[in-house]
């Protein structure tokens, strides 16, 4: 059998998607991935809950599909209306479930079956699609544990498994931190039975785990870098699931997350006050002016560190908030924008006014300013303690901004160092201790003062290509794996007119 891409239709089931709503990496995943997989030729789509608080923009260009989806759950039927747009080509479907509105702050801190039950009808609605859409996916590609439940349903559902030789499932964990765990343990109501709330199915130390039973019942798991794929089989990053990945190891696998060039280009990015890339990189200094500006300073020669993310614990803001003093008694400028824990927040803020001529702090969530650092700042930090790919390191290199990073996950799979390789594209440090990061930070600031290595370091970020362009095609031939056709340059080639 021979199957062009075009024939290929795949959904992708995800919590997120930018422009639409963004919490962090996944939001860009899901906003750029079906977008490179359509330019293969594959027919992907999108489905997303509504959110009550999606913004106005986009709640004008939803147009609302005449069938409505009919969802069982707890012995009742919820009416469910799909609002369909198009983001860059990208067809994209919005689930609304009367009765039932998906949470304003998507990831709240605890978990319980009411909170969870939204995501669990987006799964449910997800195998039911085709009947209010009239289209059919031959893929399901479900993104973490919010979606997670649709391999569930289909295999152990009283209902739904009857349908699981319709689909084939893909489950891409973006990061295992976050497992979907509540208390409760009774899901006879959600249609699973109570014999699967066992070792070999949802439970969980007494609880019940909706990634671990995604991991299980898809057909294929990958996560967002090679790296990450092996590192969360170990006791020390595999968060109590590692047993469990090992036990399905064989259809795990590593696939490197890309950006979107086009959104992310310093050519062309209308956030920034002057425009540039690899040919010409001299406008990148008026950036960086505009930045300290922004900033309340003046330019002093200084070089300028920048740390755009959230401030949680996987991304090592202990190490960040160790190293400030001594990064600012060096005469290094500071710029930090993020949100998330309440202790990070007010540490950083206090750290700031301690140190006003060299340290700024955003709480918050600010894309313009987030784009106007990677093109002004000069380095990237990103002390991840855990980090499965990482956008952040990617989107800086292709800004010029040279990462520096802890060597784990997708940072170790996409930053050359500069001290070992002629084509290096940052700084690596191993040990989690503020003693390895600031080792690496001299090393950089070592580099950075010779101007001819410099400029060689920030073309090679800026030639660094983390494109979707590989990744996009190596989802598609696990696509073609499960739907069981053979790899075969016929079908490399996109034929937009099957
Ligand atoms: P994660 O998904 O773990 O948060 P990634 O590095 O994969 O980390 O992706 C983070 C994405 O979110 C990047 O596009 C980054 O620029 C963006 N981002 C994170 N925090 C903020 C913020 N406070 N303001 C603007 N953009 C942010
Ligand atoms: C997660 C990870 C991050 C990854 C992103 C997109 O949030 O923390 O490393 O880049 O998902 O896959």
């Amino acid at each position: 059998m021979s199957l062009s891409f075009s024939k290929i239709k795949v959904l992708h089931v995800a919590s997120e998607m930018h422009p639409i709503v963004k919490k962090g990496g996944l939001g860009d995943v899901i906003g750029s991935l079906p977008k490179a997989q359509r330019e293969l030729g594959v027919d992907s789509r999108v489905l997303l809950p509504l959110y009550p608080n999606v913004s106005n923009n986009i709640k004008e260009k939803l147009k609302k599909i005449s069938r409505k989806l009919y969802i069982p759950l707890e012995w009742r039927v919820f009416p469910a209306s799909l609002w369909r747009t198009d983001i860059q080509g990208v067809p994209v479907y919005l689930l609304d479930i009367e009765d039932v509105p998906f949470p304003a702050e998507i990831y709240p801190n605890l978990l319980n079956m009411d909170l969870i039950k939204p995501f669990f009808l987006l799964s449910l609605a997800a195998i039911e699609f085709e009947k209010a859409s009239r289209w059919r996916p031959q893929i399901l590609h479900l993104h973490d544990w919010p979606t997670s439940s649709v391999a569930i349903a289909l295999k152990w559902h009283m209902y739904y498994s009857s349908l699981s030789g319709l689909y084939d499932t893909v489950l891409t964990i973006h990061n295992l931190a976050h497992q979907g765990i509540m208390q409760e343990t009774d899901l006879i109501s959600w249609g699973i039975p109570k014999e699967v709330h066992n070792i070999e199915g949802l439970e969980y130390y007494g609880m019940t785990n909706l990634l671990k039973g995604g991991i299980i019942a898809s057909d294929a798991v990958t996560t967002v870098s090679p790296r990450y794929s092996w590192e969360i089989q170990t006791k020390e990053y595999g968060m109590g699931l590692d047993g469990v990945l090992k036990q399905y190891s064989n259809k795990l696998r590593g696939i490197l997350n890309g950006i979107d060039y086009s959104y992310w280009n310093p050519k062309t990015d209308p956030f920034i006050p002057a425009h540039y890339d690899v040919e010409d990189i001299a406008p990148k200094r008026k950036c960086r002016e505009e930045l300290l500006s922004r900033c309340g300073w003046s330019e002093d020669g200084s070089p300028i560190l920048i740390y755009v993310g959230r401030l949680a614990e996987q991304k090592g803001i202990d190490l960040i908030l160790l190293s400030i003093e001594p990064i600012v008694g060096h005469g290094c400028k500071m710029i930090i924008l993020g949100e998330g824990s309440e202790i990070y927040e007010r540490t950083l803020k206090k750290a700031s006014l301690q140190f006003p001529t060299n340290l700024f702090v955003k709480i918050g969530y600010d894309e313009e300013l987030a784009h106007l650092m990677y093109a002004g700042g000069d380095m990237l930090i990103m002390p991840s303690y855990f980090e499965p790919c990482g956008l952040a390191q990617l989107i800086a290199m292709r800004y010029g901004t040279v990462p520096i990073c802890r060597a784990t996950g997708g940072l170790a799979d996409t930053v050359i160092d500069a001290d070992t390789a002629c084509d290096g594209t940052g700084f690596l440090f191993s040990s989690y201790s503020s003693e390895a990061f600031l080792h690496a930070i001299g090393r950089a600031l070592g580099a950075w003062n010779s101007t001819k290595l410099w400029n060689q370091i920030v073309q090679n970020c800026m030639r660094a290509d983390f494109s979707w362009s590989r990744s996009s095609r190596e989802y598609v031939n696990l696509y073609l794996e499960l739907l069981g056709v053979p790899e075969h340059e016929d079908n490399v080639k996109p034929n937009f007119n099957a």
